[in-house]
């Protein structure tokens, strides 16, 4: 059994390193801010999926969007995982680590475009999961003109409250997302007419950071009586995608052991399908397999006091890693190297970018730090470049992935060049 997080503490003086390499060395050959990954972590994590459906035919299908380093997607790929992609883009990347990895492939997303949809026809993607009736008109359209036929599973919305940010729950019928469950068995009968378009499977997503198993089993019975209902129409439905979502916990002092969170996971779909022959799972796990992997290093520019109010200020900021900004996300935030004796201060912890929403935790107790000081922000590995922007001009963090004794620079630190590289003046 690994530790929850690949970070810890060691040597004399004590400082923090990624499995046997030393954020103070990363820090000192890539410079700051920088993202660090532990590839034997991320292996560990989807060993444990694995292992929870051994007994269940499966395919985990690691969703993109959560962290999308091409080496990040190689190591997944050579592992045999497959793909949940939601845009173009995210398929390019997939085809760059390995044109067969395509047959992996399911599609999800809202808005899938023309030129989207010819390049997944043409690449002989696993499944769309179509989002809406709209789509799939474009699909049967697109599919007949390049006569390529689209295995399909409707994304159905089933109506289910799930606890967690609102930015990121998904399946209640006010969001976007899917199609209405008690709809969804007429547009399958309609859609069977067409012979560009093989009715596969039946897929639903209920949203990210969801900590209990519960609402998944829920949404799965209810996906598993429309498969029933689906076969009897006599559909060949073969899929069952249960999404994503599966949570972490992000405090160092709560308890959290991916171990039985994946069983109990793993436990209430099994319980969900216990009465479907032959169904294989499709799951899109994103953050349970890369957040804990993943820290951003940063270093303290400046100490500052404003009335009685302390504030560190970090080389890293909200267009690096903007969870905290935009969903008031939690992340653990600790020195590199632990001053001996030092005494905790009180402070919101910043970055240089010209918001008040730019910071990374408030009244934030941590042990006193100087400028110099290197910090690591933990459970940053899904969510955190993948969502980071170029806000301020400020070129993106480099990356590295640590693999036992060895790391190596997997993404160089942008340059201000790159930004201005693509612009007309
Ligand atoms: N499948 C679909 C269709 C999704 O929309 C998502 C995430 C996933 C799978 C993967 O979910 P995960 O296992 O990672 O929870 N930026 C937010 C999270 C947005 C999630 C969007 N969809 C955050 O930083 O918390």
């Amino acid at each position: 059994m690994l530790p929850v997080r690949p970070f810890v503490y060691s040597g004399k003086p004590t400082s923090l390193a990624c499995g046997e390499v030393s954020l103070e060395a990363l820090a000192k050959k890539y410079n700051t801010p920088l993202y660090v990954y532990s590839a034997d972590h991320i292996r560990y994590r989807l060993g444990l999926f694995t292992q929870a459906f051994a007994t269940q035919k499966h395919l985990v299908c690691y969703a993109v969007k959560a962290n999308s380093a091409l080496a990040i997607l190689k190591l997944f790929d050579r592992l045999g995982a497959g793909f949940d992609i939601v845009s173009g883009g995210e398929l390019e990347r997939v085809l760059a680590v390995n044109k067969a990895a395509a047959a992996r492939v399911v599609f999800s997303g809202v808005g899938k475009t023309s030129p989207e949809i010819d390049l997944a026809l043409r690449s002989g993607i696993l499944l769309f999961n179509v989002e809406s009736e709209g789509e799939l008109d474009l699909l049967a359209e697109r599919a007949a003109k390049l006569k390529k036929s689209a295995r399909i599973a409707l994304r159905v919305n089933p109506d289910i409250f799930a606890e967690t940010h609102p930015y990121i729950s998904t399946g209640l019928r006010e969001h976007k997302f899917g199609i209405d469950i008690h709809r969804a068995r007429a547009v399958y009968r309609d859609v069977a007419k067409n012979r560009w378009i093989e009715p596969a499977g039946v897929s639903v997503h209920i949203g990210s950071q969801i900590r209990t198993a519960d609402p998944f089993g829920a949404a799965a019975s209810r996906v598993a009586a429309l498969i029933r209902q689906l076969r009897s129409d006599g559909l060949p439905i073969r899929f069952l995608d249960a999404g994503g979502g599966l949570g972490i916990e992000y405090h160092l002092d709560l308890p959290f052991h991916p171990e039985e969170k994946i069983q109990q996971y793993a436990a209430a779909l099994k319980q969900a399908v216990s009465e479907l022959e032959d169904i294989q799972f499709l799951l899109e796990p994103g953050r349970f397999l890369v957040a804990q992997a993943g820290a951003l290093i940063t270093r303290v520019l400046y100490l500052k006091k404003n009335g009685k109010k302390h504030f560190l200020i970090l080389d890293a900021a909200m267009n690096d890693l903007i969870r905290p900004a935009l969903y008031q996300a939690h992340h653990e935030i600790i020195p590199v190297t632990p001053r001996k004796g030092a005494r905790k201060l009180v402070a919101d912890i910043v970055g240089p970018v010209c918001e008040t929403g730019d910071f990374f935790a408030r009244d934030r107790a941590i042990p006193a730090v100087q400028p110099g000081d290197l910090i690591a922000i933990l459970d940053a590995g899904a969510y955190g470049q993948s969502l980071a922007s170029n806000y301020n001009s400020r070129p993106r963090p480099a990356e590295v992935l640590v693999e036992g004794k060895r790391a190596r620079l997997i993404r160089r630190r942008e340059s201000v060049d790159d930004l201005l590289g693509v612009e007309i003046s």
